[in-house]
């Protein structure tokens, strides 16, 4: 790594590589360049991991990149709908399929327990006043199906209540080629990673961690971190 000149690790590991994603991150503080965290291995997350990049004054941005326009944010989106016209919600899920090999993987039900914590913890987080009891929100990936090849589909149904308690629900179906709809938001992190590196700021960059990953260490709605990182960009914000 050392010898490429590379100024920053992106990790794309396949989801449950725990020990792989540790070593690569090992690494990079090894070797003093910037780490991007894309996949639910939590690094940025985790309090340890955080001080130790600060320590080595090495810029982190985690974990688990959400897409330009997946199931997540839209997600989140209608779920700060909700809030904002008033709509209980009670119940929701968002049942993911797809034919490639993340999926393929994500069948082994030990591998794909950090993904669902940071997809369902990403949704849940937007409910800050009143978090969805765990038997009423469902998100994960659901199943393999070979000939989806690299197309997923996401289905979403969010159930609410209206005014004087009226019933109401909505019904989704997403459809998107997965492998590069994280391509654009990576280039963006690895930006905010090197503007970083060249103000010889180390450490969790709280701000593009929340606006581009699922399992931040400080999360926020999208409009908040949206405008935190443009902060942060303009260097009004140090991390
Ligand atoms: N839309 C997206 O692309 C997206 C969005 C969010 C999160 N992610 C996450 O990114 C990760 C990668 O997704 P993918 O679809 O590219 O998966 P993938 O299975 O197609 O690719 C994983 C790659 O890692 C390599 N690999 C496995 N073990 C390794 C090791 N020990 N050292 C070096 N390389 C190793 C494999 O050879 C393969 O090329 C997953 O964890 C996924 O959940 C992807």
């Amino acid at each position: 790594m050392k010898d490429s000149g590379a100024h920053v690790l992106l990790n794309y590991l396949p989801v449950g590589s725990e020990n792989a994603a540790k070593f690569y991150a090992e690494c990079a503080l090894n070797a003093g360049i910037g780490f991007i965290n894309n996949m639910p291995v939590f690094i940025a997350s985790s309090p340890e991991w955080g001080t130790r990049f600060e320590k080595e004054g090495i810029p982190i941005i985690g974990d688990d990149i959400k897409s330009q326009l997946g199931a997540t944010i839209v997600h989140r989106v209608l779920t700060n709908l909700f809030k904002a016209r008033g709509v209980k919600l009670e119940r929701t899920y968002q049942l993911n399929t797809g034919g490639n090999t993340d999926f393929l993987n994500m069948l082994n039900r030990s591998r794909v327990i950090s993904k669902r914590e940071s997809k369902t913890e990403s949704v849940q987080s937007q409910l800050v006043e009143r978090r969805l009891e765990k038997e009423n929100i469902h998100i994960g990936p659901s199943d393999w199906v070979a000939w989806q090849k690299d197309n997923k589909i996401g289905f979403i149904r969010m159930e609410g209540r209206l005014f004087g308690d009226v019933p109401m629900n909505l019904e989704l179906r997403l459809s998107v080629e997965d492998s590069p709809n994280s391509g654009g938001v990576v280039i963006d992190a690895i930006r905010c990673c090197r503007l970083a590196l060249e103000r010889g700021k180390g450490g969790i960059l709280y701000s593009p961690s929340a606006y581009f990953m699922k399992h931040p260490p400080r999360q926020y709605t999208d409009d908040k971190a949206f405008r935190l990182t443009e902060d942060f960009i303009q260097g009004k914000r140090d991390d």
